[in-house]
């Protein structure tokens, strides 16, 4: 972990004085799937996955650092959360402080307002927009900056899905072994989000926190399921599979490979002891209803992951079909459209607002 983290801090560079950023990134879905990890400690995934960027799901995150020495504020969807939800964000905070201690320039408490502007842990994927949006305000809050190959490696280390958040696009996450053992992942962007104009249809059945969250889910199947061996061994068709569909922009060929991915994890959860069963009845109904348009001609696809909502692909000239078939499921709430997104951004940056650090009170020191 450590020999890692380093590693990473060294390629953050300072670029001008701590203060505060607001970033705001996209959630993604995998369309072949992450699930289980090599290291829980430094969210390395077991498994290569490859998401698409979903544009209107997004997290608008604002991190603003003070020199004091007391507990972090976080905010999130408007309450303060503590516990286990405050102490993952903090431990990331630790990573950026850590780069500023080494950078002479050491950063004290933060606050930190994010608003996740779709449903929180209920299976649309809150923490990789969470993370990647966290990620990139605290790097510009700590008056940084760095690539984002690096900056992906950071998110990662809160939520291995953010990872893909950074890049936009279609973007794939594959794990890796160093010389020394060690393993570690490392992201690629495979196409553009202008590269293939699909519309994404979340179909929200449950919006409500799922009963156990991604980490603790995963770490249950890799213990107990007995198909994990067949999941870590199938995963580099799937991913080859993906990534020639995509360059192909071929629907029939990811709607094969997709399915196929999403319903695999699915058998992972349901197989786990104890069994973790995400879907709810109408996910099971808008399955249905996707392969009965499909054999209808209609070309769509479905994706889920570990929540009861479904997310529908289909192209732009499909999209009013294919929501009006998902929005007549009894139990489907609503239907959200959406187009591939885009890249992590700092949408705003203020520097040194109170002139706290221009007075040459940080801690330790500041760049005064
Ligand atoms: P989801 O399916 O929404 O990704 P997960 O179980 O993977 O569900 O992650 C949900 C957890 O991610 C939350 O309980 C919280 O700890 C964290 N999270 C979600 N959104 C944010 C955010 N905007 N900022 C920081 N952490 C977040
Ligand atoms: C089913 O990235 O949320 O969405 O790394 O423990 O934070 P942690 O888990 P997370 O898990 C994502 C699982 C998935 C599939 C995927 O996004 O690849």
């Amino acid at each position: 972990m450590k020999a890692h983290a380093s590693q990473l801090e060294d390629r953050i560079h300072p670029v001008d004085r701590p203060a505060a950023a607001t970033a705001r990134a996209c959630s993604n879905v995998a369309l072949v799937k992450y699930w289980g990890k090599v290291d829980e400690v430094r969210r390395v995934p077991a498994t290569g996955s490859l998401s698409i960027t979903l544009a209107g799901l997004t997290t608008e995150t604002t991190v603003a650092f003070s020199n004091r020495d007391e507990p972090d504020l976080i905010v999130l969807d408007g309450r303060p959360v503590g516990g286990r939800e405050a102490a993952r964000v903090s431990a990331f905070l630790d990573l950026i402080r850590g780069a500023s201690v080494q950078q002479d320039r050491p950063v004290g408490a933060a606050s930190v307002r994010s608003v996740n502007y779709f449903p929180t842990a209920a299976g649309l994927a809150s923490s990789a927009s969470g993370f990647a949006a966290l990620a990139a305000a605290t790097v510009r809050a700590a008056g940084m900056d760095t690539d984002p190959d690096t900056l992906a490696s950071l998110a990662r280390l809160g939520s291995a899905s953010a990872a893909r958040s950074i890049h936009g696009g279609f973007v794939e996450l594959v794990p890796f072994q160093r010389a020394g053992g060690d393993w570690d992942a490392r992201t690629a962007r495979v196409a553009t989000e202008e590269h293939w104009d699909l519309r994404v249809l979340v179909s929200v059945i449950d919006s409500r926190y799922k009963p156990i969250g991604s980490t603790p889910a995963m770490a249950r199947t890799s213990a107990t399921s007995p198909y994990y061996g067949a999941w870590l061994d199938s995963w580099g068709a799937d991913l080859t599979e993906c990534r020639e569909a995509i360059a192909g922009r071929d629907l029939e060929r990811l709607a094969s490979v997709a399915e196929h991915s999403a319903l695999k994890l699915h058998a992972l959860t349901t197989t786990s002891r104890p069994p973790m069963q995400f879907f709810r009845g109408p996910s099971l109904e808008v399955m249905h209803a996707v392969w009965d348009l499909r054999s209808s001609g209609t070309l769509c696809a479905f994706t889920a992951d570990a929540g009861p909502n479904i997310k529908v692909l289909c192209s732009p000239d499909d999209e009013e079909r294919v929501r009006s078939a998902l929005t007549s499921v009894n139990g489907v709430q609503t239907v959200q459209a959406t187009t591939v997104g885009g890249p992590v951004e700092i949408v705003s940056h203020d520097v040194d607002p109170t002139g706290v650090w221009g007075r040459g009170k940080a801690r330790g020191g500041g760049d005064e």
